[in-house]
């Protein structure tokens, strides 16, 4: 989290400056920032919250900085130190000549800031990154060279970071570096700019430059320099980015997330497109680089991810080992990282994330590459950390989603798992013809089932209001919805800050049933096939103890009217394809709420798109 910004050129850089942390709003929003080269000095402005309250300030000043080309800028996501205007990025050294901005965790910044004290250090914030700022400072009044002392610095610094730096004494230069943080360089004609992403750089220039681990780039405006950590110079990879400038609009819905939500049926019809071309015709995923005969004889698969793409790896296990007969294991990348796991070279790893950034599980996957297995990544960033290191990449083109909320890359995921299920299964022949070509017959029909969802959203409306006063909420279903309850509640928490909670129906009387009274909505998803009776009877047993029940149904079945004070019907579809129809309602009870409430439905509080911290 964070985003980082810089720019040397011929420009009035402010404007750069602003527009590129604009891009990278969805890396956090506690505050900003900017340093800007006046000719004289270095002049530092900041701001608690949005991006907008530091347009304002510069607003404010901007005679003072009206011909500076060269600056860097920030966008925090707070990790140590309050989201205050002090802890608010850039940060200076004592004289304030050095300035720098910083995504990341500086693991061992205690240990540096008693040694920096110790020379005359004084700390201003509670951040971990201000010990840089001293660490390279100290460095440069021994070697009054920028590059080398932010190499030397560094050199000194544990844990992640992304860093731009510039420094007073050395007007025409900015230098970038970094470790298990993403950074670019865009270069353009007497110009460069640094970000933490493509989409800050790519209105300005299509030509960019990414960063390796502990790689130094000193930027002058006519001239790039690449070094490593020994300072060895190194041969510069420039590439053309294969993005275009997307103008981000919200298409006259009132939120990113409500677009989000309404892109979803076009986005699965153009994943299948020329994957899936009819029930009768073989699955294409030439994106799986596996060869088949390896495939047929697969029987492990781990599958990595955080959050929302964590839910989605759940229904993959689910369908994976119903339709293929591969034991699959699940497990959240922050715990799998610290603990042995048994990966090996016969393992099939999978690494489901929207961002491809997240931190936990770009470790997790370098962890299991170290140990030889096959890397398969499902991303919606083909131009991530993640997709760098896979052996076989799945982009699932959801677009760029700008509500922190994931909805439309949720969907996009789960639809590239039926698709190398289906793949999976064709190859190994582990399902009965008949059943497989059913379900990819119906697989074509999902995106209209949910325009039909769509188009009706009045009774979600409705029932999202109706709730939107209480303070918890349960949502239960069993079998291959129960990832889909998790994701309805968290997609109900992130946005609304209401404590729900998604639990496995037959799990409700082993604890929680004690939760229930008059007060509590309980949210069974009831979708037609195996376990239909037996969350019906459990629904049964929480209408017992006086919940508030709501169904999410595709039954007629007419005693639902008894049990439920609120239906909502979803259209039929075979039990094994439900997720996919199941959570566009949650997805639109958490928008109505949180929209109901007053909430910050696409920039949630404490909350940001892209988790680069571990
Ligand atoms: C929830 C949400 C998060 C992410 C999680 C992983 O709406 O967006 O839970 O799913 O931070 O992020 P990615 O998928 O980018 O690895």
């Amino acid at each position: 989290m964070c985003g980082i910004v810089g720019y040397i050129g011929d420009k009035p850089v402010a404007d750069i400056l602003l527009n590129g942390l604009s891009q990278l709003e969805y890396r956090g929003y506690d505050s900003a920032g900017v340093a800007v080269q006046t000719g004289t000095k270095i002049n530092v402005y900041k701001a608690e919250g949005k991006l907008e309250n530091l347009s304002s300030v510069l607003m404010q000043h901007k005679g003072e900085f009206a011909q500076s080309t060269l600056g860097i800028g920030h966008i925090r996501w707070a990790t140590h130190g309050a989201p205050n205007v002090i802890n608010a990025h850039p940060h200076t050294c004592n004289c304030g000549n050095l300035v720098i901005v910083h995504n990341g965790i500086i693991e061992n910044y205690k240990e540096l800031k008693e040694e920096l004290e110790k020379n005359g250090a004084k700390f201003k914030s509670q951040t971990d990154t201000e010990a840089v700022a001293h660490l390279i400072a100290y460095q440069y009044e021994k070697t009054k060279d920028l590059t080398e002392a932010v190499r030397i610095a560094t050199s000194k610094v544990d844990g992640a970071y992304a860093l731009c730096i510039m420094h007073n004494d050395e007007k025409d230069k900015l230098i970038a570096t970094k470790r298990n943080a993403p950074l670019l360089v865009g270069v353009g004609e007497n110009e460069y700019f640094v970000a933490s992403d493509v989409p800050a750089i790519i209105p300005y220039t299509k030509r960019a430059m990414y960063l390796n681990d502990n790689q130094i780039v000193t930027l002058t405006r006519t001239n790039m320099t690449l070094i490593d950590k020994d300072g060895n110079e190194l041969p510069q990879k420039v590439e053309v980015l294969p993005w275009e400038p997307v103008a981000l609009s919200k298409m006259g819905y009132k939120h990113f997330m409500l677009k989000e939500i309404h892109e979803q049926p076009d986005i699965i019809r153009n994943i299948l497109v020329g994957k899936l071309r009819s029930a009768e015709t073989p699955i294409e995923l030439d994106e799986v680089k596996l060869n088949k005969d390896t495939l047929k004889n697969l029987n492990r698969i781990q599958i990595i991810a955080c959050g929302t793409s964590l839910h989605a790896a759940m229904i993959g296990k689910y369908i994976i080992e119903d339709f293929c007969g591969i034991a699959v294991d699940v497990e959240a990348s922050s715990e799998y990282i610290y603990r042995k796991t048994v990966t090996d070279e016969h393992t099939l790893v999978i690494g489901v994330s929207q961002s491809g950034e997240t931190a936990d599980t770009l470790t997790a996957i370098k962890q299991a590459k170290a140990k030889g297995s096959h890397i398969l990544i499902i991303t919606n960033r083909p131009d991530s950390a993640m997709a760098r290191e896979a052996d076989s990449l799945i982009p699932v083109n959801a677009g760029i989603e700008v509500s922190v909320a994931a909805t439309k890359s949720y969907i996009a995921q789960l639809v590239s798992f039926y698709l190398l299920a289906f793949y999976m299964a064709e190859i190994k022949n582990s399902m009965n013809s008949a059943e497989l070509q059913a379900l990819k017959s119906e697989m074509m029909l999902v995106p209209q089932k949910i325009e039909q969802i769509l188009s009706h959203k009045e009774t979600i409306q409705k029932c999202a209001q109706h709730y939107a006063n209480t303070k918890d909420f349960i949502y239960v279903a069993r079998g291959i919805n129960y990832p889909t309850a998790l994701e309805g509640a968290l997609k109900l928490k992130e946005i609304s800050y209401i404590n729900a909670t998604g639990y496995p129906a037959g799990e409700l009387k082993h604890g929680p049933i004690a939760m229930l009274d008059d007060s509590m909505p309980v949210l069974s998803i009831l979708m037609k096939g195996s376990v239909y009776e037996k969350i019906l009877s459990n629904s049964e047993e929480a209408k017992a103890r006086n919940a508030r029940m709501i169904a999410l149904t595709n039954s007629k079945d007419e005693k639902l009217k008894d049990l439920f004070e609120f239906i909502i019907e979803v259209p039929e579809i075979q039990e094994y394809l439900s997720p996919l129809i199941a959570m566009i309602p949650l997805q639109l009870i958490a928008y109505y709420i949180a929209e109901y409430l007053g909430k910050d439905v696409d920039q949630p509080r404490n909350l940001a798109k892209s988790v680069t911290v571990e």
